[in-house]
């Protein structure tokens, strides 16, 4: 691992408790930061505590739906209660949704993906931006995709979300960059965790990995590199910007 010199920081990450979100707690815990681990499950939350605690920094969990804007506000006073402050926020929580056409999709599961894939990063990032406005500083990172960039057939309300979370992104860099705070979006290429390898077979996966110039899918800790250098002082000029992890997968 390598370590990001995030010392006397407090980052907090929703959907931390599995895939990418658990591999960037663990590397910005690794690189010195106190972690606020959001998820929705306590088994999965306490799981994930117990991996955190080894980095020797202190680690809480909220259980939260994002989705649910009283449980993110309730969240996050409680995770400055516990921790003091907020300077890194990695806006991660995200569901797939069912595989069906545009033309097919049922409005309950457009607004379920859209509520949590979108209004939730919202949520999210409005509670990181007053925190961290009491700072003079910070770094919000949104997990975005490749498909914030490009359209996936049968995945209308995920693309459609990670668009706007690339927008939303933008938008909220250049309002609060005289804050001290900077905002990015990230976008991974397909990356093996339980929301990609359990619900696509073999062969599905297979031929998904050929259209990565690396002809493979990513790993969550290749992800949480990205994350942690967005997270750290040694990006301070950047902001209002998005950053494939793709291993190739835009360049097609
Ligand atoms: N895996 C990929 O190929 C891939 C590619 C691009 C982007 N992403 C994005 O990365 C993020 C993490 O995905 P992952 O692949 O690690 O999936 P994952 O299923 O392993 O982890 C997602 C976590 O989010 C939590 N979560 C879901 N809904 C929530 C809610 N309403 N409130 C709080 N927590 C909630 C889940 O409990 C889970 O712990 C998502 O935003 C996803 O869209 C994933």
């Amino acid at each position: 691992m390598i370590n990001y010199q995030l010392e006397s920081k407090v980052a907090m990450v929703t959907g931390g408790a599995s895939g990418i979100g658990l591999a960037c707690a663990e590397l910005l815990a690794f690189s010195g930061a106190d972690i606020a681990i959001w998820d929705l499950h306590d088994d999965a939350l306490e799981a994930a505590k117990q991996r955190i605690q080894k980095h020797g920094v202190k680690c809480i969990t909220q259980k939260v739906d994002v989705s649910d804007q009283q449980s993110v506000i309730k969240a996050m006073a409680d995770t400055i209660k516990q921790l003091g402050h907020l300077d890194i926020a990695v806006n991660n929580a995200g569901i797939g949704g069912p595989f069906e056409k545009s033309g097919d999709y049922k409005a309950e599961d457009w607004l379920n993906v859209i509520n949590i894939n979108f209004n939730g990063v919202f949520y999210c990032q409005q509670e990181a931006i007053k925190a961290m406005r009491t700072n003079g500083s910070g770094s919000i990172i949104n997990m975005a995709s490749i498909l914030g960039q490009v359209a996936f057939e049968g995945a209308p309300a995920y693309v459609s979300a990670k668009h706007g979370v690339v927008g939303m992104t933008k938008a909220a860099a250049i309002e609060h960059a005289a804050d001290g705070i900077r905002i990015n979006s990230v976008g991974p290429g397909f990356i093996h965790t339980p929301l990609v390898d359990q619900v696509m077979d073999d062969a599905t996966l297979n031929a998904i990995a050929q259209k990565h110039a690396m002809k493979r899918l990513g790993t969550p800790e290749e992800v949480a590199h990205l994350v942690a250098w967005l997270a750290s002082d040694a990006s301070s000029f950047v902001t209002a910007s998005y950053y494939p992890v793709d291993g190739g997968y835009l360049a097609y």
